[in-house]
């Protein structure tokens, strides 16, 4: 008979994320600054007459395409999308057959110079998430401010540990 190994009433589960830093932009790969000068064409269509926080996002595709995205603000708050989910939501409808490869994102800010790398909000992790899952091919983050050092991490797992797991849901 197998020996049954009691697990402890109480443990800690320690969650670790590894995130690369550049200095630069000039310091990252070609790719990622070829897909960061795009992130920065698209940050100055964004529209942000409310925030004046201008953020910009350009997504990889593994058809070669590269989508962009910007934040969309609205008199009635709630109602814009930032420049991530536009961008994935614009890919998604376009080539939905296509992985995301990677995304990058850049900001503006009118009010405040940001020195450091805008990273995505909790709801736009969430939707980054859900395409990874959908493709199983892990997403690319590339991330920077106006200027200063990037972050770059290997899949939104990265960002979004412990992230909601759709296969709970079961199949049909
Ligand atoms: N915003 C983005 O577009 N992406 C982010 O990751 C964070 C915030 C936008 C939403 C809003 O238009 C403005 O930045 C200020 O929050």
């Amino acid at each position: 008979m197998a020996k049954k190994i009691n697990k402890p009433d109480v443990y800690t589960l320690t969650v670790t994320a590894e995130i690369e830093v550049y200095a630069s932009v000039e310091k990252l790969p070609k790719a990622d600054q070829i897909l960061m000068a795009k992130a920065k064409e698209a940050v100055e269509n964004a529209y942000a007459p409310y925030s004046h926080f201008k953020v910009g996002a350009a997504v990889r595709l593994s058809n070669g395409k590269i989508i962009l995205g910007n934040n969309q603000e609205n008199a009635a708050y709630p109602s814009g999308l930032c420049a991530e989910r536009v961008a994935i939501f614009q890919a998604g409808a376009l080539y939905p057959q296509a992985a995301v490869k990677a995304i990058a994102i850049c900001c503006q800010s009118v009010l405040k110079p940001v020195l450091e790398p805008v990273t995505p909000c909790g709801a736009c992790r969430q939707s980054i998430a859900e395409y990874e899952s959908r493709s199983g091919v892990p997403i690319r983050l590339i991330m920077t401010g106006q200027k200063g050092s990037v972050y770059v991490a290997n899949s939104i797992h990265t960002l979004l540990p412990l992230l909601f797991n759709g296969a709970l849901l079961g199949k049909k």
